[in-house]
């Protein structure tokens, strides 16, 4: 296992509606004559990034004209979706309540992406596996709800409104694209990009968690079949971090200044490099990939696996 390198990264900290589009300058792209460029929605709120923000704006601004007074969300314990959700509450003040994943955790302590969740102000709830399966249904979740009336937000964010916000991700420059990709978990990002997608593109989720709902979950959101999902097991992703993938990641940032995220980003990209070489990949030769963030992960990943390195 390696060390993923953090890379100091000017962020714009200006708050921008639309991402700008950057090219990547592969060799193994352009020997193949693919063009991809990476939609830097990373950049639009760098602390609560990529599509985290657009899939909570439109539920925050539910929340502030409803009866509710604050959030209830859930995550694991290195959650982005958490710690996207702490900063836009402590941003907007409003009472924000995080259920983890985990009752092991409440003596352990905190990682970093837990600890930034605490110090936005979120109250962070841990309950067993079983419990936090049942999600809003479980015993705590049930009790803080009614008790202090609180509007759920589901696991990684995905509903409704959630969509309504992905569906602003894409604009009128991105028609020149005939491929859209985004790494899904939930489906929720992609379901906004293929309801928005202009007639001749293709959305391609790269799926990075074993999850054989997540199709359902996306015909729940969007009726169209411009979209398909591709999952490679031996391209890494999700809780599958190999020392391959990090060393790509890390070069990336040398090559190009891109800082990718290890569970999303990372394998996405990863995964499209390995199929342009393999001439596997179908899809397109015109690619907007789109840079979701989760760069918060990268401190969370070094944590778990720091005992693993050698000194360097
Ligand atoms: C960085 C990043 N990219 C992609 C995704 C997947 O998004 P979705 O759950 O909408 O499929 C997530 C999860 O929220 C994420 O944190």
């Amino acid at each position: 296992m390696s060390k993923y390198n953090t890379y100091n990264h000017v962020f714009l900290n200006v708050l921008k509606p639309t991402a700008i589009n950057e090219y990547v300058p592969l060799p193994e792209f352009e020997e193949k004559g693919v063009s991809l460029y990476l939609k830097r929605e990373d950049l639009v709120f760098p602390l609560a990034s990529g599509n985290k923000w657009r899939k909570l704006k439109y539920n925050f601004k539910d929340l502030k004209t409803s009866p509710a007074t604050g959030m209830l969300t859930f995550g694991g314990a290195y959650s982005n979706h958490l710690a996207a959700a702490a900063v836009m509450a402590a941003q907007e003040q409003i009472l924000i309540i995080g259920i983890v994943r985990g009752e092991e955790l409440t003596t352990k302590p905190l990682n970093p992406t837990l600890s930034q969740c605490q110090a936005k102000g979120m109250q962070l709830v841990f309950v067993s596996r079983a419990e936090y399966k049942l999600k809003e249904h479980g015993e705590k979740a049930r009790q803080l709800v009614t008790t202090k009336n609180l509007l759920v937000v589901p696991e990684g964010g995905t509903n409704k409104l959630a969509v309504k916000g992905c569906m602003e991700i894409l604009t009128n420059d991105d028609i020149r694209f005939d491929v859209v990709g985004c790494a899904v978990g939930t489906g929720g990002t992609l379901a906004g990009l293929a309801a928005s997608a202009a007639a001749h593109q293709k959305v391609v989720g790269f799926q990075m968690v074993n999850d054989t709902t997540i199709p359902d979950c996306i015909r729940t959101f969007v009726s169209r079949d411009n979209w398909e999902l591709i999952r490679h097991p031996s391209y890494a992703g999700y809780a599958n971090i190999d020392k391959r993938l990090v060393a790509f990641a890390n070069e990336l940032i040398e090559k190009t200044g891109v800082l990718l995220d290890p569970i999303y980003t990372a394998p996405m990209l990863f995964q499209l490099v390995q199929m342009i070489k393999d001439n596997t990949w179908t899809f397109g030769t015109n690619i907007l990939l789109i840079h979701t963030g989760g760069t918060q992960g990268i401190a969370g990943y070094n944590y778990q696996y720091q005992a693993q390195w050698p000194e360097s």
